[in-house]
């Protein structure tokens, strides 16, 4: 059965039909969910849909361009919540360069004092990176941590340092878009044990589905994709990045 390992089901997308949509999911194939908070907000709706449904569990933190949102104060709340049972990663946080605010400092205190949180609670980092490779390589080198760089879109030799860094690397609906040759590059070089499946959903919805809402049981698409790029069967697929997922979040 597939894990998703980066959902947002707190988005007011799913208002209006989030409770059906979720009670599907087992049905379609889907195993776990993990719900990601972006923000204080958002951290708080995935531990009430983690309390809701036994099958998601949540990753409390606060996304890069959110971050002017963060004190000291909120930084103790996201303590005190990573230490529930059903949150299982910090995150999703990391350095978004591609808009011009926040400021790059103000991304890099609040990624640092984030990754500082994710070592003294013990729990794995979901990386969200945009434009910001090395500088996001430099902060990671200074944490023993592991964990995610979610939808990933770097070069096939980044990834390799990354996994070498103990990190997965998390592939969603952008592997089966047509002209998304560096990231099937990506995975075709890089090892099946190292690839989490993801939808980021509402976001990314893979083909045939581009440009709709996406949700958990379209990821089968993005297995279909890797397995065609791998030359192996969409089971395997399925079965490796479960374990992956899995053993990344100790579930
Ligand atoms: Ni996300």
């Amino acid at each position: 059965m597939i894990i998703d390992s980066h959902a947002h089901y707190d988005d007011e997308a799913f208002e209006e039909d989030r409770d059906n949509l979720l009670q599907s999911m087992q049905s379609n194939g889907i195993e776990k969910i993990i719900n990601v908070g972006a923000n204080i907000k958002g951290s708080r709706a995935s531990i009430a849909l983690s309390e809701q449904y036994p099958f998601i569990y949540a990753a409390v933190g606060v996304h890069p361009s959110d971050t002017e949102e963060l004190n000291e104060e909120k930084m103790a709340w996201l303590k005190e919540v990573s230490k529930k049972e059903k949150v299982v990663a910090i995150g999703e946080i990391g350095l978004d360069y591609y808009w011009p605010e926040p400021d790059r400092e103000i991304q890099k205190k609040w990624f640092i004092r984030q990754m500082e949180l994710a070592q003294e609670v013990n729990l794995p980092v979901i990386i969200h990176s945009r434009d910001a490779a090395q500088d996001t390589v430099e902060i990671l080198k200074q944490f023993p941590a592991n964990g995610v760089i979610h939808c990933y879109s770097y070069s096939k030799e980044m990834a390799q340092e990354y996994i070498k860094m103990g990190f997965y690397i998390g592939v969603g609906g952008v592997v089966t878009f047509k002209n998304a040759k560096k990231l099937k590059e990506v995975v075709e070089n890089i090892p099946l044990t190292s690839i989490v499946l993801e939808t980021d959903c509402p976001y990314m919805a893979p083909e045939p589905n581009r440009g709709k809402r996406n949700n958990s049981a379209y990821i089968r698409y993005v297995a279909e994709k890797i397995a065609e790029l791998k030359g192996i069967t969409y089971e395997e697929v399925v079965e490796q990045t479960e374990k992956n997922a899995r053993d990344m979040y100790r579930l």
